[in-house]
């Protein structure tokens, strides 16, 4: 079994992998505009994260995955193909989900980026997930339980009318891509694993604007909506410390 709590000297791998996962999505962010691929972001990625970064792109041919980033674009759930047939367009919205490894270390992080001027609803439903990540955050320290996670996210997002995705869920996250504990984003305050200081754990959840089941298309990794609905996600890696959480993947942009 992988050891759940990390030693000081783990969370300082986890540290320094959590902030190069951070900086491809800040490198990125020029260059989602109409008329770029998904893969062309993908080679970009991929070429900063081995020649800039000197770390791995665990996606990789992870499980088989063909590319070193996920591109969830619109009704696209989680875990989209980048294509150099994949074109952005005005309107879009995008998820961009990155994982580094750096000394053996994971980093996994994903935002959202408008492509041109969304609509009114695509930014509510960009905005509001956002909020249920940091709703989250916020309540995250030693002796919550995962189950209070779940609800503060399924809680804001239900109060606007979305729906939070059930069949994908965050996870432990250390030497090891995936592993215990699961952070389902919805659930019963009380249930589930009990948080203790020194888990590295990620929350992202994936919120749709109709209702939340999904369907697996037959290239057996892109996640669509059930019923087409736009869906966004926004994910971050972070260490829960004796008080609260430190967010290892924190962006410059954001106030954490
Ligand atoms: N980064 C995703 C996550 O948040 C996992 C992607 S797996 C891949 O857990 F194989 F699709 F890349
Ligand atoms: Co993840
Ligand atoms: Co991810």
């Amino acid at each position: 079994m992988t050891q759940l709590i990390k030693t000081p000297e783990q969370i300082e791998k986890m540290r320094i992998a959590g902030r190069l996962a951070a900086e491809v999505l800040e490198m990125i962010g020029e260059y989602v505009k109409p008329g770029i691929s998904t893969g062309a972001l993908d080679q970009i990625c991929h070429d900063y994260i081995v020649q800039h970064q000197n770390a791995i792109p665990a996606c990789l041919g992870y499980r088989g995955f063909p590319k070193s980033i996920c591109t969830s674009i619109n009704h696209v759930v989680c875990h989209g193909i980048p294509s150099n047939d994949k074109i952005l367009k005005k309107g879009d919205i995008i998820n961009i989900d990155v994982t580094v490894i750096k000394d053996g270390f994971h980093g996994d992080t994903s935002k959202m980026f408008f492509v041109g001027k969304p609509s009114i609803q695509a930014e509510r439903l960009v905005r509001i997930t956002q909020e249920c990540l940091y709703k989250a955050i916020e309540i995250v320290k030693p002796g919550i339980h995962a189950g209070d996670l779940g609800h503060a996210i399924q809680v804001h997002a239900e109060k606007h009318r979305f729906s939070v995705v059930r069949d994908y869920c965050g996870h432990g996250i250390g030497d090891v891509f995936h592993e215990e504990p699961q952070i389902l984003h919805f659930g019963t305050p009380g249930t589930g694993v009990e948080i203790q200081e020194g888990m590295c754990f990620t929350i992202e959840p994936m919120i749709n604007v109709g209702d939340y089941h999904t369907k697996l298309l037959p290239d057996q990794w892109t996640v669509i909506t059930k019923d087409r609905s736009l869906s966004a996600q926004w994910e971050h890696t972070l260490a829960v410390t004796a008080t609260g959480c430190e967010v290892l993947t924190r962006r410059k942009e954001e106030m954490l």
